[in-house]
């Protein structure tokens, strides 16, 4: 019989859960898997030595002093993570209206780099955020001028903070600012200064989600922005063929991956992008999502590991080459012991 009347094929002759009798089967027939290899963890960095502080959103997750997180990254080496993505907590005396500690070549998170590159060097990639937010006083991603985001002046900003990261020896700069032009820009800005093997992961279809509230607690941005709404930036949840758009113009742009953020709630978004673009595709699996799939798992509503893995799992199907998730180290954890799914 050939696959088409195969695939034809009727009951009795065509039994699918013959395939699915027994783990050996299932695990012949299997069509996607998650690795160590997929997932890239995302830290949260503070000042301060030996220093642990637990984010109440997101059980599970700590802030972690420099000393601390170099030690943690050791771990995720060992358990196979390629690549951490550090997010600094900016003391609040140090947000100003024009973000400019962003642009401190010693600023927490320029010094997180050189901590953990001087103690991991290649063994490890580290990703650094681009974008305004965790050192404004307003808590927006660019620069404010009569109540509204500049974005020309920003991309300024951002290239000179792109610039900072790069030479501290971060390997890939992450623009999540989602001004429009600033992949070119930045690509631009490191070439000038001959960072151009430096990689570039552009947060290219980051929609203005809700999901993001326990992150905000995280890095301590949710009270400077307040009432605030990055409406005017992230994309609209109400739009998928603009995502197309946006990274159309990143990989025009000179981006080496793309993001789609959040995660779960976009996996129409993710699945259109990489058929669209058969390129380097990452998710994120956002702070809320992470903090949902907790306080379920805390009730005994969810089983906290099976929901873990299952969702990492959907990424992959849905086109994913890698997840940006608060779960890596854990789900890398129980990939070691031979878990699936
Ligand atoms: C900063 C940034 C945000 C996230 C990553 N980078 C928050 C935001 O845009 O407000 C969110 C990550 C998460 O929720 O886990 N621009």
């Amino acid at each position: 019989m050939d696959w088409q009347s195969a695939a034809t094929g009727r009951f009795p002759a065509t039994r699918l859960r013959r395939n699915r009798r027994h783990g050996w089967s299932r695990r012949l027939v299997r069509e996607h898997r998650l690795t160590a290899d997929d997932l890239i963890w995302p830290v949260f960095v503070h000042a301060g030595q030996q220093r642990r502080e637990a984010i109440d959103s997101m059980p599970g997750v700590d802030r972690l002093s420099i000393d601390l997180l170099v030690e943690a990254v050791g771990g995720a080496i060992e358990l196979g993570i390629p690549a951490v993505a550090l997010f600094p907590v900016t003391e609040a005396g140090k947000k100003t209206e024009d973000a400019r500690e962003a642009v401190n070549p010693n600023n927490l998170v320029c010094q997180a780099v050189r901590a953990v590159k001087a103690a991991h060097g290649n063994s490890v990639g580290v990703i650094c955020d681009v974008a305004l937010d965790p050192y404004s006083s307003h808590g927006h991603d660019g620069l404010v001028r009569d109540g509204d985001v500049a974005n020309d002046e920003t991309l300024e900003v951002l290239c000179r903070q792109a610039v900072v990261q790069a030479e501290a020896g971060c390997d890939v700069v992450a623009p999540s600012d989602m001004m429009d032009g600033r992949i070119g820009a930045v690509r631009q800005a490191l070439d000038a200064v001959g960072l151009e093997r430096v990689q570039i992961m552009s947060y290219a279809a980051k929609y203005a989600s809700a999901f993001y509230g326990p992150f905000r607690d995280a890095v301590g941005s949710a009270a400077n922005l307040g009432q605030g709404s990055k409406d005017t930036y992230q994309m609209d949840p109400a739009n998928g063929d603009e995502a197309l758009r946006e990274v159309a113009l990143d990989w025009d742009e000179g981006a080496d991956m793309v993001m789609v953020k959040p995660g779960m709630p976009y996996l129409d978004i993710l699945a259109r992008v990489k058929r669209a673009f058969a390129a380097p595709t990452f998710v994120y699996q956002v702070s809320g999502e992470y903090a949902m799939l907790c306080a379920a798992a805390e009730r005994g509503w969810l089983n906290r590991q099976r929901a873990m893995l299952e969702s990492l799992l959907a990424f992959k199907r849905a086109g994913a080459d890698g997840i940006l998730t608060y779960f890596a180290v854990e789900a890398a954890g129980l990939l070691r012991q031979g878990r699936e799914v």
